[in-house]
């Protein structure tokens, strides 16, 4: 791990913010030697149906900002999330702050500019977010210190970002009792996510894993904090030294079975925007439905 930059002695306070319709949980992550924050992976609302937009989740998490004073400084997304739409540059438009995303955005902006028939006004060099990130790139929140740690095989662009004792894993991991991501969207690699797994794994055992999503196995309330030493000793799908072989056989036969999520098609189509939705030529936000794509 030498070359990333662990430091265990640095303790962000976290807030975290679940939201039921898409089991998604966004978390705002606060330097403790300043007032400056950075949130990540923020939900916007959508009634898919209606083609209705709303932010009362964002809401929420922008009246936590503004009751305690905090300046946010950053908008994370951990990679181009496939079940909800980001929220990004709404709570941007109203607080400030950098949207930043894995540099390997521009692999996804290109697979799925392709499924979804995009002309060339969709630009497929990330430009639409203000920062991105490659492997080990470090930023700063307030006084403290962020890193990315490149994690692909859920998506190429996936990003797990650290804040001192406390990692935002994004879909790489699930709590230990709900096992890993998903490995079968486009672009998507199983062998290659257990090799993202490993590499947060491989933080100290005391690092604190900030989950992306829960959806409460066996009925339990719904979790989203864990330890690298549990997910080591207990998660169903990696724990206890599972191979890498074992791993990819287990995950390929599980996502096979696995439907598409509700909320795909309109996510990737504003996710891939950084949370933007599309226009038409004369300016409507509009969604597309590619048909036998998928
Ligand atoms: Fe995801």
């Amino acid at each position: 791990m030498a070359r990333y930059p662990v430091d265990m002695e640095v303790h962000p306070e976290v807030e975290s913010f679940f939201d039921p319709q898409t089991n998604t949980i966004s978390h705002v992550v606060m330097d403790p030697g300043s007032h400056s924050c950075a949130v990540i992976d923020p939900v916007m609302d959508i009634d898919y149906a209606a083609g209705r937009i709303t932010y009362d989740h964002a809401d929420e998490i922008i009246a936590y900002i503004r009751k305690f004073n905090l300046e946010l400084e950053w908008l994370i997304e951990t990679h181009v999330h496939a079940d909800h739409l980001s929220a990004a540059p709404y709570i941007q438009s109203e607080l400030g702050g950098k949207i930043g995303i894995g540099d390997q955005i521009i692999v996804v902006q290109e697979t799925f500019g392709r499924v979804f028939n995009e002309g060339t006004e969709f630009q497929r060099d990330g430009s639409q977010f203000d920062r991105l990130f490659k492997d080990g790139d470090t930023y700063k929140v307030g006084k403290m210190t962020g890193f990315a740690m490149h994690t692909p095989g859920h998506t190429p662009a996936c990003m797990v970002h650290v804040f001192g004792s406390a990692a935002f894993v994004g879909d790489t991991l699930f709590m230990p009792d709900g096992g890993s991501a998903r490995a079968d969207f486009p672009g998507g690699d199983a062998g290659q996510l257990y090799d993202s797994i490993q590499k947060v794994l491989a933080l100290p055992d005391e690092m604190r894993l900030f989950m992306c999503h829960d959806y409460a196995p066996g009925g339990r309330d719904i979790m989203w904090e864990t330890s690298v030493a549990e997910e080591k000793a207990e998660n169903i799908h990696v724990g206890q030294g599972k191979t890498r072989e074992e791993f990819i056989a287990f995950r390929e036969a599980r996502d096979a079975l696995l439907d598409m999520p509700k909320l795909i098609l309109p996510s990737l189509q504003v996710n891939m925007r950084a949370g933007k939705v599309p226009k038409t030529k004369d300016g409507t936000p509009m969604l597309k439905v590619p048909v036998n794509v998928l």
